[in-house]
């Protein structure tokens, strides 16, 4: 059986979260598949014992069809050990980066009908060069605003790898429900 990765991202910073974790549980010898969650529609869940799932914020909110994905396959995301993660510059700040602290991911958690074993938030980066202009305005406007990064010509990654290696190892050590449907 094998571990599914899914991953929502609009910048790539989810995908690679989500691909470093893959070859630390392939590292491991676990069998992994990275899949895009936004390409998904011939997913064969038989082949999967657990799955994790990651989203990235943009403007407050998660990507829709992540609610759309856990929705339709709530039953056998269920049916499985699970995780999921959420990426956001918010949790560049120690204390916005717990699921209980992090407004986004708490949210997500409450509404959602699919009941991770575990969560974690990460943060994410900060690619001003990469962002049209309108983009760039906006999030240096918020970072002038919550005391962050301003020199647009500026790319900073936030993400705490040691933070993500902790997650990936607490998956390697999920115990698979039985039976899997
Ligand atoms: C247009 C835009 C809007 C964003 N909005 C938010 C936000 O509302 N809150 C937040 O914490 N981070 C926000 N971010 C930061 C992203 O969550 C962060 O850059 C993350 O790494 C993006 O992940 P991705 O590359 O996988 O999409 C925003 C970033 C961009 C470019």
């Amino acid at each position: 059986m094998e571990t599914l990765i899914l991953f929502s991202t609009r910048d790539g910073q989810t995908r690679e979260i989500a691909a470093f974790i893959a070859r630390e549980l392939q590292e491991n010898g676990i069998d992994t598949a990275l899949l895009d969650l936004h390409h998904t529609e011939r997913l064969d869940w038989q082949r999967y014992d657990k799955v994790v799932i990651g989203a990235s914020i943009r403007y407050g909110h998660f990507h829709p069809l992540l609610a759309s994905f856990v929705k339709k396959h709530a039953v056998a995301l269920n049916a499985r050990a699970s995780a999921f993660f959420s990426v956001n510059l918010v949790a560049r700040k120690p204390q916005k980066r717990s699921p209980q602290t992090n407004a986004y991911t708490r949210k997500f958690l409450l509404d959602s009908p699919w009941r991770p074993d575990f969560c974690s938030v990460f943060a994410g980066a900060l690619r001003y060069p990469r962002y049209t202009w309108y983009d760039r305005f906006m999030i240096r406007l918020i970072m002038k605003m919550t005391g962050g990064e301003t020199d647009t010509s500026k790319e900073v990654v936030y993400t705490d790898w040691k933070d993500v290696s902790v997650f990936a190892h607490e998956i390697a050590r999920l115990t698979p429900k039985k039976p899997v449907n």
